[in-house]
């Protein structure tokens, strides 16, 4: 292969049919938030094929106890950022909590701002039977919608705090309908959060488009991390949480070093001033 060949076969898209495409080979997806252009890039780079920009930003970025403060304004900002990043992997909006509960051409218009003003490929909803109307008329405005079933933080209040989902058999058949219900209204994927593993499997058998877990095991089609989690940024994770780096420790040794290396006098040094 060319070297201009294969550049331009490393800054192909991923599309929204070829996700969909994969289940059927058996090919998993890699899905990762990111926020801003520099980790949007890292990603990228690194071949994760989805970029998200999950409403956990209220969490981690802004530091709030709930995802719901979390305001469509914001998303398309970080989404801007994440958008222009990224050459290769699909950037996804997380709609954030009051952007389509209140009507479905609310819900159109402001998954249409996500596109047009953030560069958004397509957006994230959260909720099954109740939204499932609502996803058709997104879908019918040309949005690719991925849905979110099971542990849906949104619903915090509801569920009384962030509940695995799905652990008897009215919760496992509400669960159930739920994916059939987003999958019916045209949902390309369907990611299936804080679901007992043999729960999260026999959705991933029931559904013909690709399930996303995240704290749902290993039978999905693909796994979603939030990026603080699996970087080590957070002080605190849940069980289903592997971190793969440890950057909160060398971020912490790092400013240390500088911290005391201005107090004793030792940086700025020659090598590192202008003449
Ligand atoms: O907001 C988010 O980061 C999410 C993922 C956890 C799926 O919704």
């Amino acid at each position: 292969m060319s070297t201009v060949t294969a550049k331009a076969a490393r800054e192909h898209r991923i599309t929204i049919p070829s996700l969909v495409a994969r289940k059927s080979r058996g090919e998993r997806i890699s899905m990762l938030t990111a926020y801003d252009f520099t980790f949007a890039s890292i990603f990228d780079a690194a071949d994760i094929d989805i970029l998200l920009v999950g409403d956990s930003l209220g969490n981690v970025v802004q530091g709030q106890d709930t995802t719901l403060p979390v305001t469509l304004d914001e998303i398309v900002y970080h989404t801007r950022l994440v958008a222009r990043g990224s050459r290769r992997a699909t950037v996804v909006s997380d709609m954030p909590f009051g952007s389509y509960q209140i009507s479905a051409e609310d819900a159109v218009r402001n998954t249409i701002r996500c596109v047009k003003d953030g560069g958004a490929h397509a957006v994230k909803l959260e909720g099954g039977e109740a939204i499932a109307a609502t996803i058709e008329r997104i879908v019918a405005a040309e949005v690719p919608v991925m849905a979110h079933v099971g542990l849906t933080p949104q619903s915090v209040h509801r569920m009384g705090g962030h509940r695995v989902q799905g652990r008897d058999e009215a919760g496992r058949s509400r669960v159930i309908r739920d994916a059939q219900a987003v999958e019916a209204a045209g949902a390309f994927s369907v990611v299936l959060e804080g679901v007992p593993e043999d729960l999260a499997r026999e959705i991933t058998q029931l559904l013909t488009i690709p399930t996303i877990g995240i704290g749902a095991g290993i039978h999905c089609d693909g796994q979603v991390l939030v990026m603080h989690d699996m970087l080590g940024l957070t002080d605190w994770t849940p069980s289903f949480v592997k971190q793969y780096a440890n950057l909160g420790a060398l971020a912490s040794q790092a400013a240390r070093n500088f911290a005391e290396e201005v107090t004793n006098s030792k940086f700025p040094d020659a090598r590192h001033s202008y003449r």
